[in-house]
């Protein structure tokens, strides 16, 4: 055993797992088999439907699927009323904590009533089926009621993180012309309460098509409300009625618009839709993490990202889990306080991120030893490529040795898991997400579209919870996805497969960055750069972080006149951070006379890469200007870390 490296060691299946798991082995080959009937059984036994599909898949339009066509439904319907009809009326849906230690239980009839009461106080605003909705909220239950609520009238939600600048709202917002804004006064961090009315302030001063914004009274905050525009949840609550019909929704309409980080300075609005989502994120979640009915099930990510919107929102609820929410910061008041939660509500299906993980590796095994973490049955990842090392930590320290990792690889753009382990089922190894999950055909292929060692990670064929257009530029859906490898979906990263078959994912092969497991576009921090005054050109790449994966590392021409200083890093680090919001505050300013370019043009960013990490320099040839390499490197060598 000593001698094996990490990422050679086989752990399999526990056999209480194995034997009582929701998906047994004969599951790929029945995807194999039949994958739409698989997915067509699935659709049958997992959403309640108002009116019956006509047809799984309708591909005649490719890239523009269409899933379960013409089939009745409501998401909401079928997040609630469905259970809080059924058994599990007294059950409980959501657990709260919040970071100073407010506490909040809502069973599924309790969530039913919130939901119904906020849809009827959304419509008395005016907003209607098709209506967007921007939410800007902190991980509270009334996000989760808002969200609820806007799939109950057919209104598209469209969440932006609450870190986000008030700027990255206000492009958001005006992006989708959404109508209402519903925020809150404001949550704690770190026992400080953090002004979110304030940045949707600055935000709204620019935001024409918003007609009134919702604010909860969260942090007993002191809050400006504009006369005819803000009102309290809470009044709105109190005058609402305790029944709303949910809207007769198509499969095909949209659910939800969410903004992600592409490869221009303008993040994309990913349009998701109702049937397939509604299918997939259940069918996944049920199988992957195993999802039993005395589940205590806890997804840290937060709600303004897609893991938050799959897999703490909408497939729990759907599936009648119990799902926990915190809202605060993960040491406080001490860096036990995950492990103090895990214990005292009993978890048992535990899914975080590696950032997350090499923070804790790094303080320490005593914080987790305090704690009884022995309910856990099993652990997932997401975000980014977890390091061997960091999956050992995470499988000894939290699962206690005997809880599998379920490493999933997707994306905002895929909706729900795409490559997983199964955990009854799937020998795994430390730092692989291994196989497609039963129904999905993804592959690693050449630039030729070759099945390949090494190569592109690409989707063969239409899944039902892929997006379905970027929100108002269908073209740049075709172009961004569908044209490199033609049929095949481009997700943008590279991958490999291993011996086993197991698809090892590498990262991001475009201009996009991860930072703690976050997608930042090179090109968005560079716009803000040039935006600076003294700031004539900018290029950005990422650079290995021990914590953080990779961190923001700017490599900026100033304009004649002006001269590098400790001042001037700070300010461009700063505006960087205030323009998009503080996940991506550059880690390094780097002052040069020129860039590496391309003959084309193209900025080298594989050799600036190398700089930042303090690697030899590559191969020069096809540059430009060769002699600006070593200027850079030259710099960079005499900078202070
Ligand atoms: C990108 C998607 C999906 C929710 C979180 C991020 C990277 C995600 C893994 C994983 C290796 C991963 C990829 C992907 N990624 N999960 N298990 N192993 N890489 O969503 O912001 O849309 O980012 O995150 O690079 O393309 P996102």
């Amino acid at each position: 055993m000593e001698n094996v490296a990490l990422e050679n060691r086989v752990f399999y299946p526990p056999a209480d797992i194995a034997e009582s798991a929701n998906a047994k082995a004969d599951i790929y080959e029945w995807a194999k088999k039949d994958r739409l009937g698989f997915w067509d059984a699935h659709a049958k036994e997992l959403v309640t439907w108002f009116k019956p599909y006509e047809k799984v898949l309708d591909d005649s339009n490719a890239p523009f699927f269409k899933w379960f066509v013409n089939g009745k439904l409501n998401v909401s319907y079928n997040c609630v009323d469905r259970h809080a009809k059924s058994h599990r009326r007294n059950k409980a849906a959501i657990l709260y904590e919040s970071e100073i230690g407010k506490k909040v239980v809502l069973t599924y009839g309790m969530l039913y009533r919130e939901v119904n009461k906020f849809a009827n106080a959304l419509a008395g605003l005016g907003v209607k089926k098709g209506d967007r909705v921007a939410l800007y909220m902190p991980m509270i239950p009334e996000a989760t009621i808002a969200m609820l609520a806007c799939t109950r009238i057919g209104a598209p939600h469209s969440l932006v993180f609450g870190g986000f600048s008030p700027e990255a709202l206000r492009d958001r917002i005006n992006d989708c012309q959404a109508k209402v804004l519903i925020t809150a006064d404001g949550n704690f961090r770190r026992g400080t309460p953090f002004p979110l009315k304030q940045n949707a302030d600055k935000a709204m001063e620019d935001t024409p098509t918003i007609e009134k914004c919702v604010v909860v009274k969260n942090a007993e905050n002191e809050v400006n409300m504009k006369e005819g525009r803000d009102v309290w949840y809470h009044d709105l609550m109190a005058a609402a009625g305790s029944y709303c019909e949910p809207e007769v929704m198509d499969s095909e309409d949209m659910l939800f618009i969410l903004y992600t980080s592409g490869t221009t300075g303008k993040p994309k609005g990913v349009v998701h839709t109702t049937g397939g989502y509604l299918v997939q994120t259940q069918a996944t979640l049920k199988y992957v993490f195993d999802i039993k009915e005395d589940d205590v099930y806890w997804c840290t990510a937060d709600i303004g990202w897609i893991t938050g919107h799959s897999y703490v929102v909408y497939a729990p609820l759907a599936l009648g889990t119990t799902t926990f929410m915190y809202d605060g910061t993960i040491d406080y008041p001490d860096k036990d306080r995950m492990w103090d939660m895990a214990e005292r509500y009993g978890v048992t299906k535990f899914y975080t991120a590696p950032t997350a993980i090499r923070t804790f590796m790094k303080w320490g095994t005593e914080y987790p030893k305090k704690h009884d973490l022995s309910a856990i049955k099993i652990l997932g990842s997401v975000g980014e490529p977890i390091n061997p090392e960091a999956w050992m930590w995470y499988y000894e320290n939290i699962g206690g040795g005997k809880a599998p990792i379920m490493d999933t690889w997707w994306q905002t753009e895929t909706g729900a898991f795409m490559v997983t382990p199964l955990p009854g089922v799937t020998p795994l190894k430390p730092g692989t997400a291994t196989n497609p999950f039963p129904g999905i055909e993804v592959d690693v292929v050449d630039e030729n579209k070759n099945p390949a060692d090494v190569g592109y990670l690409v989707v063969k064929s239409p899944w039902p919870s892929m997006l379905r257009t970027i929100y108002g530029d269908p073209d740049r859906y075709v172009d961004q996805y569908w044209k490199r490898f033609g049929d095949m979906y481009f997700a943008g990263d590279g991958a490999r497969r291993d011996e086993m078959g197991y698809i090892w994912v590498t990262g991001r092969v475009d201009d996009v960055l991860n930072v703690s497991g976050h997608r930042l576009g090179t090109a968005e921090v560079e716009s803000a750069l040039v935006e600076c005054e003294e700031v004539a050109e900018a290029a950005v790449v990422g650079k290995k972080h021990e914590v953080k994966g990779e961190s923001v590392c700017c490599f900026v021409i100033l304009k004649d006149g002006f001269e590098g200083s400790p001042e001037l890093i700070d300010k461009l680090k700063k505006h960087v951070a205030v323009k998009i919001g503080p996940i991506a505050r550059p880690d390094d300013v780097i002052f040069t006379g020129s860039l590496p370019k391309t003959r084309s043009g193209k900025i080298m960013r594989r050799l600036l890469r190398d700089i930042a990490e303090g690697r030899a320099i590559g191969d020069v040839t096809t540059l430009a200007d060769p002699g600006a390499m070593q200027e850079i490197a030259a710099k960079y060598a005499g900078k202070e870390d």
